[in-house]
């Protein structure tokens, strides 16, 4: 059974991941120092698929410490790198933080990737490397823009440092460009776990139906756009989680052309955000309390994926639509409201 290293496993990606590695026969380790995440949610894991998935609670920044897990686990495959602080707001206060913790741990790894030959190597990156781009939709080849946030430079720069990396070392790499991952494991065991405020979407739009926020802020309905909001390529969590999947099958099988490819992970579909919230109404049943306020400083008017690439070469089929996005989110919102205390993540004042 060939062995994984998921990084960030306890995350929202990263558990989703892990069960459909599982679910199509990998073995999996997790390394998450929990700093924003709960280790719980690996519960939820062996629920799902029976497996108990062992976390090293570590600081991928330390090299020493992330060393110690490839000695403990010299006959790993393959690693799929998703431990970084994600909050765009966050990076735009504290830029050195970001810097600092997502390219030290990035750079440790790829250290012991290449010191104990682990060839295999899985990038999560965003769609926020195209920053505002000209034509829609974009693909792989979509020149990529100056960053909107130190967040997107640090996914622009773990690219670099990943293809540089892989360049050198015979090591092989997929960088996958996430659009706008939503939505739950439809048995509402996992789900998105935003610390304090919500600052994407959905959880936004979940947490006010269930009353946990007063009212919801559309940022904009000015944009040139067919309703004046902005324009998402929404994409349900377990698609994502399954692409990463059969992009280990495909490095495995060495169907890989080059030593480090990319592939856009989105549905082809855009959205604006007043039909999201209408899909969301008709998914609940709930009525949204929201208002429209300004524009928010950064945000991209219009972009959605071009998934030419990863439909032809690795053979991925983005299963879930809109509805069942907004339904699962829900479903998820509900469970927590059941068990408030059900995954107490640190760090909760963090907006
Ligand atoms: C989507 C739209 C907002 C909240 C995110 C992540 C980024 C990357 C890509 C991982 C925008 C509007 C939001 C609210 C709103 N993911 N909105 N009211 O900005 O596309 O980027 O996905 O790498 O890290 O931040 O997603 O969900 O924040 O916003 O009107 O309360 O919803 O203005 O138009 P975004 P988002």
């Amino acid at each position: 059974m060939k062995k994984i290293l998921v990084t960030g496993g306890c995350g929202y990606i990263g558990a989703h991941t892990i069960v459909d590695l599982i679910e199509n026969g990998y073995e999996v380790i997790s390394a998450d120092n929990n700093s924003r995440s709960s280790e719980r949610i690996l519960e939820s894991v062996e629920k799902i698929t029976g497996k108990k998935v062992k976390n090293y609670k570590v600081d991928l920044c330390s090299y020493d410490d992330t060393f110690a897990i490839f000695q403990e686990n010299t006959d790993l495959s393959g690693i799929i790198h998703f431990a970084a602080y994600k909050s765009v707001g966050e990076s735009v206060e504290k830029p050195l933080l970001y810097y600092e913790n997502n390219l030290n741990s990035l750079i440790n790894i790829l250290k012991c990737a290449e010191e104990f030959a682990v060839d295999n190597f899985v990038f999560s990156s965003s769609c926020t490397v195209y920053g505002n781009p000209d034509a829609i939709p974009v693909t792989e080849q979509t020149p990529t823009k100056p960053a909107e946030s130190p967040y997107g430079a640090t996914k622009q720069m773990g690219e670099q440092i990943v293809r540089d990396a892989v360049y050198n070392h015979k090591g092989k790499a997929i960088l996958l460009r996430y659009f706008n991952p939503v939505g739950a494991h439809p048995s509402a065991l996992l789900g998105e776990l935003p610390i304090g405020k919500p600052q994407n979407l959905v959880p936004a739009i979940t947490q006010t139906a269930i009353g946990k926020l007063p009212q919801m802020l559309v940022h904009g309905n000015d944009y040139p756009t067919r309703d004046g909001s902005c324009v998402r390529d929404y994409i349900h969590v377990c698609d994502i989680a399954h692409a990463h999947t059969l992009a280990f099958d495909y490095l495995l099988q060495e169907k890989n052309q080059q030593n480090c490819e990319v592939f856009n992970l989105g549905t082809g579909n855009g959205y604006t955000v007043l039909e999201l919230i209408n899909e969301f109404e008709k998914a609940s049943g709930v009525t949204l309390n929201y208002r429209v306020g300004a524009r928010r400083p950064g945000d991209v008017v219009a972009i959605y994926a071009n998934n030419d690439r990863a439909r032809q070469l690795l053979g991925w089929d983005p299963k879930y639509n809109l509805h069942e996005m907004m339904a699962t989110a829900w479903k998820w919102e509900l469970r927590l409201k059941e068990d408030e205390n059900i995954f107490n993540t640190p760090n909760a004042g963090l907006n």
